[in-house]
């Protein structure tokens, strides 16, 4: 598959203008089964931006990332962080939904790598806009995208890591353009901050204890905003 990379228009000065153009990506096979693409979503000027892992049924059907239980999970521990809700931007590593048909059920896949590959020039043209202090990093799928095929949830959450560079893998992905904060220049370079997907929290035996994690890793990242 040829991915997104020639999808992305050259001349896209806004996130507007990169998801009209994302509604039309065919950079790989998921396009096709799926109802929609679902590119990120929020405020235009957010200093935390959140990585997910493609939309589920509901946002494939809505068109909007985080809009079932894992979003609604996820905005909660976002403001139980110190962090308000309305002043972020939530994103996928994937913009489509991969399932698999059983009868007129369709369950989640996760994507492959060959998907967050293919995917993710939409996330680095993001981030181009954005230009966000600290990304957060929800979950393995999200963490394979940005700091490569080794990552690991659990060595990496809640410790704040300076922008990955050095930890991509050349061979399978583009690096992000270091230089891609543009005129920012005032800003402090960005952070990336992992922790687990809020569907873990929905799955875990411990909920108390899994949602806890999930918050006290928020409040480092909310801690750098500060
Ligand atoms: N899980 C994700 O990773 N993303 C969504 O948009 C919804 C659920
Ligand atoms: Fe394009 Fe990403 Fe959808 Fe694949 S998953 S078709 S790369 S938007």
């Amino acid at each position: 598959a040829p991915g997104a990379q020639q999808f992305i228009p050259p001349d896209a000065d806004d996130l507007a203008a990169l998801k009209a153009a994302a509604g039309g990506c065919r950079g790989c096979e998921l396009y096709e089964p799926a109802t929609q693409t679902v590119f990120g979503r929020g405020d235009a000027g957010a200093r935390a931006v959140f990585v997910g892992e493609q939309p589920g049924d509901m946002e494939d059907r809505k068109g909007l990332p985080f809009v079932g239980p894992a979003g609604h999970l996820l905005r909660e521990a976002v403001d139980d962080a110190g962090i308000d809700p309305r002043s972020v931007y939530i994103t996928n590593a994937v913009k489509h939904f991969r399932f698999e048909l059983r009868g007129k059920r369709r369950i989640h896949q996760s994507p492959d790598r060959t998907h967050i590959v293919a995917c993710r020039p939409w996330l680095v043209a993001e981030f181009a806009q954005l230009k966000p202090e600290v990304v957060i990093v929800l979950g393995a799928t999200a963490g394979k995208a940005l700091l490569g095929p080794s990552f690991r949830v659990t060595q990496s959450r809640g410790t704040l890591m300076p922008w990955p560079d050095a930890a991509q893998n050349p061979d399978d992905f583009r690096r992000v353009p270091v230089d891609s904060r543009g005129d920012r220049a005032d800003a402090p370079p960005a952070q990336l901050l992992a922790t687990i997907h809020p569907s873990a929290v929905l799955r875990a035996d411990n909920r108390d204890e899994a949602y806890a994690g999930l918050v006290a890793d928020l409040k480092v990242a909310a801690g750098a905003l500060n």
